[in-house]
């Protein structure tokens, strides 16, 4: 593993410079050294990869801790400087490296994640109807998997036979483990690739229940992908989705512009054309839809997200 020398004769490794590891308050390393005034260390962990966007638990990125400390000198202000580049750079970059991103968020993505992304407990164990016995269910999307653990006795029960497809090789590794540790490795296969890409499809084959939790605001293409996911279910079965979303009838209001603002800078673009799309195809009838206003933790704001489940026609 590749090591660098930090100041004051330390070696850590790269993987802990630039990885997810935060302290108890959500400040990342890059936080720490913007506090601090830091520019040399803020640079060097600009260049092995840090995350200017990483947020805290309050919502603030490194740049807030730097331009709000209550001393503010030079130091902080070349490190303004230097945050406001690199944020720029990254801002700026029309095509956003999905599995970059998830590779820096390392083993703590699901902790720090999980109160983000709510209401997959009610979308897997409630509005998924398992009374049908899915015999084979797609996750698009899938992440570390945690989407099966809500549903494992379903999963056990009717003998369904899961894959999982994502981007993002360090998260497939963590829903390996995880699949292992739910004892369900003979029921699950694990595909890595980009659901839009014409190879990774024709390994999919045609599927009873087809998910996506969290994943199609990620999608620069995501009426491709809706085709796509839409085009694997099985006549009769189900395709269910929960996601985030500007609320209906509130899209113009200062909080939803807010969000959809916010959010963006990780790389998740609300839109209300995806439900608008899911709702208005002929071949599906839906049989969940709901929208909830979940709040983002540590903060007041709280965003919306839909729950839909459709059935396609026989
Ligand atoms: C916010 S995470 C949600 C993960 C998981 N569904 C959950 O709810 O915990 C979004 C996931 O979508 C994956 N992803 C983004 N774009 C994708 C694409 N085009 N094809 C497959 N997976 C994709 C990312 O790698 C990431 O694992």
């Amino acid at each position: 593993m590749e090591k660098v020398a930090a100041n004051k004769g330390l070696l850590l490794e790269r993987s802990t410079l630039v990885s997810d590891s935060r302290n108890p308050v959500g400040w990342t390393l890059l936080h720490s050294a913007a506090a601090a005034g830091a520019s040399i260390c803020v640079s060097g962990l600009l260049k092995l990869g840090a995350n200017p966007f990483a947020r805290d638990l309050t919502g603030r990125y490194p740049l807030h801790l730097a331009a709000a400390h209550e001393a503010p000198n030079l130091k902080h202000l070349k490190v303004c400087d230097i945050l406001m580049a690199a944020m720029a750079k990254q801002g700026l970059a029309s095509k956003k490296d999905v599995r970059a991103f998830y590779k820096s968020q390392g083993s703590r993505y699901d902790g720090f994640r999980e109160a983000l992304l709510p209401g997959r407990d009610l979308l897997m164990q409630h509005a998924v109807p398992w009374v049908k016995r899915p015999k084979t269910w797609i996750s698009v999307g899938c992440g570390t998997a945690r989407d099966i653990e809500f549903v494992t006795g379903h999963v056990k029960a009717a003998g369904t036979k899961v894959i999982l497809v994502d981007l993002s090789d360090a998260l497939l590794d963590m829903a390996r483990q995880r699949v292992i540790d739910l004892g369900l490795q003979t029921q699950v296969q694990l595909v890595e690739g980009d659901i839009n890409d014409p190879k990774i499809r024709k390994k999919l084959p045609e599927a009873d229940l087809v998910t996506c939790s969290y994943c199609l605001t990620m999608i620069p293409k995501w009426k491709d992908a809706l085709k796509n996911m839409l085009g694997l279910v099985k006549p009769g079965g189900n395709l269910a989705l929960i996601d985030f979303v500007t609320r209906e009838g509130r899209e113009s209001n200062w909080d939803q512009k807010l969000y959809k603002w916010w959010f963006s800078m990780d790389g998740v673009y609300f839109n209300r054309e995806h439900v608008d799309w899911l709702r208005a195809q002929k071949s599906l009838s839906t049989i969940w839809y709901s929208e909830e206003e979940s709040r983002v933790p540590y903060t007041p704001y709280t965003p919306t997200h839909y729950l839909y489940v459709g059935e396609k026609a026989k």
